[in-house]
């Protein structure tokens, strides 16, 4: 890769902010193909559910009545929302997302649901803007792949789990290196294949950040680029 990783996050932020004032995408995988349930979905404002994912973290994160559960790239708010419903009245979710496009979405989708256990910050989950050891569990949808610096992100994961908590994400992930060209393509980033790394890199990348029990859950493919569901625990 060429770019920076400025100018590869400027990139992603500018597609993102097209598609958060775009209508909902009426391209991309259906929620039913993406793991979404009709009746978990329904009540939730059409804006919130714009096919960006590419999983249903928050089917396999074993949320708690009182969780406090941090969404990396929240996008429209769709899993913060699935999330929220699940950690009740005692728990709190909270999206971070760097596009403000994305965010005032997401903060017009909370005042259509009109509920309160839900927050989003702007940040880069590379430097999370959250405190230490204070989440029950990480969950991202479709995003780890878009951050130029891995090893980053899941640091902050790392710092941000209490001891005991979790990580459950979904993302694209491949089977090999990628050619460099699409590794310099902003429209390969911004559809989350430029960005991805061999699963085995990811699964290592984890483990380098000291959590513990990386384990892939689901797994769609295979490859040469492929959608997979991975847990890990900090200890
Ligand atoms: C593919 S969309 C997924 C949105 C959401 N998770 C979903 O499933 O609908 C990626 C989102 O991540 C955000 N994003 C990408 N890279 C990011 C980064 N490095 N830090 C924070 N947000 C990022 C984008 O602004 C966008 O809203």
């Amino acid at each position: 890769m060429t770019k920076t990783n400025e100018e590869v996050r400027s990139e992603v932020r500018t597609s993102y902010a097209e598609i958060a004032l775009g209508d909902t995408s009426c391209c991309g995988p259906s929620p039913t193909q993406l793991g979404y349930d009709a009746t978990e979905l329904a009540g939730l404002p059409d804006e919130a559910v714009m096919g960006l994912g590419c999983g249903n973290p928050v089917a396999l994160a074993e949320i708690s009545e009182g969780d406090t559960v941090l969404d990396l790239g929240s996008g429209g708010g769709i899993d913060v929302f699935l999330a929220a419903r699940k950690a009740g009245d005692t728990g709190r979710v909270i999206g971070v997302d760097m596009t403000p496009e994305m965010l005032a979405r997401a903060e017009a989708n909370t005042a259509r649901l009109g509920i309160e256990n839900v927050e989003f910050r702007q940040g880069l989950i590379e430097d999370l803007p959250v405190e230490d050891a204070t989440a029950d569990l990480v969950i991202s949808n479709c995003v780890i792949n878009l951050a130029p610096d891995k090893a980053a992100v899941f640091a902050e994961v790392f710092r941000v789990l209490r001891p005991g908590g979790r990580m459950m994400v979904s993302d694209m992930v491949t089977d090999g290196p990628l050619p460099d060209s699409m590794k310099d393509d902003p429209e390969a980033w911004a559809s989350c294949v430029g960005g991805a790394i061999p699963l085995t890199e990811y699964l290592d990348s984890i483990r380098a950040a000291g959590l513990i029990d990386a384990d892939v859950l689901k797994q769609d493919g295979p490859g040469p680029v492929f959608s997979v569901a991975v847990r890990a625990t900090r200890p």
